[in-house]
């Protein structure tokens, strides 16, 4: 339970909120890459931490975030020119480049300098790992990009996506890092389970409903284990990261660790009542195979809305036949299971009416990561945010272990490159 000014507090995400800051002290993913593939393409609409932003690659290859508002009189400049090296307003003319400043103001004289005393809002961008990320907060605080899994590998080796979830981004990433939820929304009646050996985890989850849950600050947020009742003396454990400041890697798969394929999600809010869902799936060895990598990346969704076509509009598609006899929710994609029903507790949950058990530890341990960095802020205080790329080198854990194993040893599996 939190109370309703601490829930108010973690919620809300627009400029000069505590948790608006908080999260401006980290890069934002904004877009996908391939949105703005090509020097000189159509801008895109960005909404994120409640600002409306327009992202485009100018004619040098190089990315720009700026204010979709253009500073002469407002116009959105999701209707500019995106030529020689700048977005031109087309309502009168005024063009900007990737840095925000006024490079042509044809509506003045010639003779006139008003073009050098304006400026339209741009934030400082990077290509990376198949992201447009975004930095928007204050200069001196901007730490190195995460050096995430996909984003380290060549572009062949990962798949990335985005859609809409109409909910606020908190709920989603309660999700993500509620390892106990998988033992039942996501639970298909064998043989449904068995039969896809991507989800082979799932069987083991099944068994041990109630697993044991502990949680571990490190210096990227925290990963917590989850350990059930395996067969001979063993636990099945999943280790899940949640990277600061919402970023999880699904625990799945067997065999080696490096030649895994790892998916995970990222949740930014778009405003305090949307956010978007960002997919990411990397294998370190290998190209990805068609089909593989997370479910969510094939969702169909409406082209441009980003809302997945199975939504609150048509209850997911649930299908109580189904329900009955085959899955426990009945509703198709794994992803859609998420998102229904992280919005089915409304846009933006109402913390103060829930009652949280031990399966719960790991939600409450990012709330209060949450709170601490927006109180220091309050204080006057920089919060805690990983300055160092390396620090996100970590992936999850999912394998069977003697119970001999302590969960301080299995959370040295954590980082890359462990055996
Ligand atoms: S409103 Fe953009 S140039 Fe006038
Ligand atoms: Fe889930």
């Amino acid at each position: 339970m939190l109370s309703a000014q601490d829930n108010e507090m973690i919620t809300r995400t627009g400029p000069g909120t505590p948790m608006g800051e908080y999260l401006r002290r980290f890069w934002m993913p904004a877009l996908l890459s391939e949105e703005i593939a090509e020097p000189d393409s159509p801008p895109v609409r960005v909404k994120i931490l409640n600002e409306e932003l327009i992202a485009f690659r100018d004619t040098n290859g190089d990315v720009g975030i700026i204010d979709n508002f253009c500073p002469h009189r407002r116009a959105s400049l999701f209707f500019g020119r995106n030529e020689e090296c700048g977005l031109r307003c087309v309502y009168h003319g005024w063009k900007f480049d990737t840095k925000g400043d006024c490079v042509d103001m044809p509506s003045e004289p010639a003779e006139s300098n008003f073009k050098d005393k304006v400026k339209i809002k741009a934030y400082p961008a990077e290509d990376w790992g198949g992201y447009i990320w975004a930095y928007m907060g204050p200069a001196e605080s901007m730490p190195e990009l995460p050096e995430v899994g996909w984003a380290m590998v060549p572009e062949s080796h990962r798949k990335v996506s985005r859609r809409l979830q109409e909910n606020n981004f908190v709920q989603g990433i309660e999700g993500g890092i509620d390892s106990s939820h998988i033992s039942f929304l996501h639970f298909g009646l064998p043989p449904v389970v068995r039969d896809d050996p991507a989800r082979a985890g799932h069987s083991l989850s099944n068994k041990d409903t109630a697993p044991h849950f502990i949680v571990k600050t490190t210096d990227y947020g925290f990963v917590y284990g989850a350990n059930r009742e395996a067969e001979n003396d063993s636990y099945y454990w999943r280790l899940t990261p949640f990277m600061l400041p919402f970023f999880t890697v699904i625990p799945g798969g067997s065999g080696n660790p490096d030649e895994r394929t790892y998916s995970g999600h990222g949740w930014v809010p778009a405003d305090d009542e949307s956010c978007w869902m960002f997919t990411y799936s990397w294998n370190t060895s290998r190209p990805l195979n068609e089909g593989e990598g997370h479910g969510a990346s094939f969702l169909e969704k409406e082209p441009r809305t980003m809302r997945a076509v199975m939504n609150k509009d048509n209850d997911y598609g649930i299908d109580r036949e189904v329900q009955r006899t085959k899955t426990f929710t009945g509703i198709e994609a794994i992803s859609v299971q998420d998102s229904g029903i992280q919005e089915s507790m409304g846009t933006i949950c109402d913390r103060t009416k829930e009652h949280l058990g031990t399966s719960d530890s790991a939600v409450i341990a990012m709330r209060r990561m949450y709170l601490q960095g927006c109180r220091d802020l309050l204080e006057g205080k920089e919060p805690f945010v990983p300055m160092k790329g390396s620090a996100y080198r970590v992936r999850s854990v999912a394998d069977v272990m003697d119970k001999k194993v302590t969960f301080e040893e299995t959370t040295e599996k954590v980082a890359v490159g462990a055996a």
